[in-house]
């Protein structure tokens, strides 16, 4: 990298925030983390001394009358991203944004208009796609040595004890949004349709079993996608062992990921050819493959790429959009024990969201 333009970034919400800050300063020629910003005094002066930022604020309205600024980047809990997002866009700066990133598809398509009125970028993060082995598989699929998709399977089997619902905000479809679908196995989705492209049909079966929260915590979900093959993808958080798994079947080779529950899409995947041959032409292909930034430094690095050199942004707001698209069919389904046709018009009675049907 040559000397760059540094894009200044300020982050809100000072738990995953933290994660954040370190994968911009893990760019320094791209980025600087100039502010940060929590409602606790503490967590703001204690991360910004950490991280050895300049400025902490408590108030993120004081945050976006700053002048400086080219980044907010929000952290803070789900059911707050919506209206923080419009008051980020109308202070005149980009946006990156956590899962979920709101609550509705009207929502997300208020932001969608919102973004062209104020000409700025809203980013969503799906860290999780830019895993050296997921991104494999992506380079072999674009050199057509995939074949046909039949089968995928995707697993997200994590453990979540009452500890981790001591935070006020999870746990509740109001602040929350969601449970294990929208807020753990939203990645893994997103991996399945960034492979195998969007889906078709979706029945889904949804129950609290794990922990006496309002929201999901086992997810049973059956997919026909629109390439006319089939995934099925399940999500507990009590599992005692954790791990997050994809298998792709597709005719001419099968996929599987590594099992480790918060990089299975990083190294090492294994790609089995259906004939000796094709294993040798995928082993081939491979040795042309030119790993990128990983996880959240890889999203932040194609990020600033799209951004001052023109390249396509790494996650869209209809990428977000998509999964959006899904959780709300999945609730639906879940909601009315129904099979569930993509896509969702403007029209349907979950496209202002599924919290007050459950809450
Ligand atoms: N991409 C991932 O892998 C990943 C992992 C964990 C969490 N997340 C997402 O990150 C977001 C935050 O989750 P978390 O686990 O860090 O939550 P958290 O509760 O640990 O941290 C949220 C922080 O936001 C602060 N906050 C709340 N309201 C605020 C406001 N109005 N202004 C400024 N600060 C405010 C809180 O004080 C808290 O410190 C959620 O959307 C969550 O889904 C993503």
């Amino acid at each position: 990298m040559g000397a760059t333009e540094k894009l200044r970034v300020g982050v809100v919400g000072l738990g995953m925030g933290s994660q954040h800050i370190a994968a911009y300063q893990s760019l320094p020629d791209y980025f600087e983390v100039v502010a940060v910003c929590d409602l606790d005094p503490q967590k703001a002066r204690e991360t910004a001394q950490k991280f050895q930022i300049p400025a902490f604020h408590t108030s993120f309205s004081e945050l976006c009358q700053r002048d400086d600024l080219a980044i907010i980047d929000l952290c803070t809990p789900p059911a707050l991203h919506f209206s923080q997002i419009k008051a980020a866009l109308a202070a005149g700066v980009h946006v990156v944004c956590e899962k979920p990133l709101v609550g509705s598809l009207q929502e997300l398509d208020e932001l969608k208009r919102a973004a062209q009125q104020a000409n700025r970028v809203i980013m969503p993060i799906f860290q999780y796609r830019f895993g050296h082995g997921l991104q494999k598989l992506k380079y072999l699929q674009a050199q057509g040595l995939t074949g046909q998709t039949y089968l995928s399977t995707v697993e997200t089997a994590w453990r979540r004890r009452p500890e981790y619902y001591a935070v006020p905000w999870r746990g509740k479809w109001k602040t929350e949004l969601g449970g294990t679908m929208a807020s753990h196995a939203i990645h893994t989705l997103d991996m399945l349709t960034y492979i195998v492209g969007p889906v078709k049909e979706i029945f889904a079966f949804t129950t609290t079993r794990v922990n006496p929260v309002e929201v999901e915590d086992c997810v049973s979900i059956s997919m026909q996608m629109a390439d006319g093959s089939l995934a099925s993808l399940s999500a507990t958080t009590g599992s005692t062992v954790q791990i997050s798994r994809h298998r792709f079947c597709f005719s001419n080779l099968t996929a599987e990921s590594n099992l480790r529950p918060y990089t299975n899409s990083g190294d090492p995947w294994s790609f089995t050819g259906d004939t000796d041959e094709l294993t040798t032409q995928i082993e081939q292909a491979l040795a042309g493959f030119v790993p990128l930034p990983e996880s959240l430094t890889g999203q932040f690095y194609r990020f600033y790429r799209a951004l001052l050199q023109g390249e396509p942004l790494p996650v869209s707001l209809d990428d977000a959009r998509a999964a959006l698209e899904l959780l709300t069919a999945i609730y639906y389904s879940a909601y009315t024990n129904r099979c569930v046709s993509l896509p969702l018009e403007d029209d349907h009675p979950f496209y202002g969201g599924w919290v007050s049907h459950f809450s």
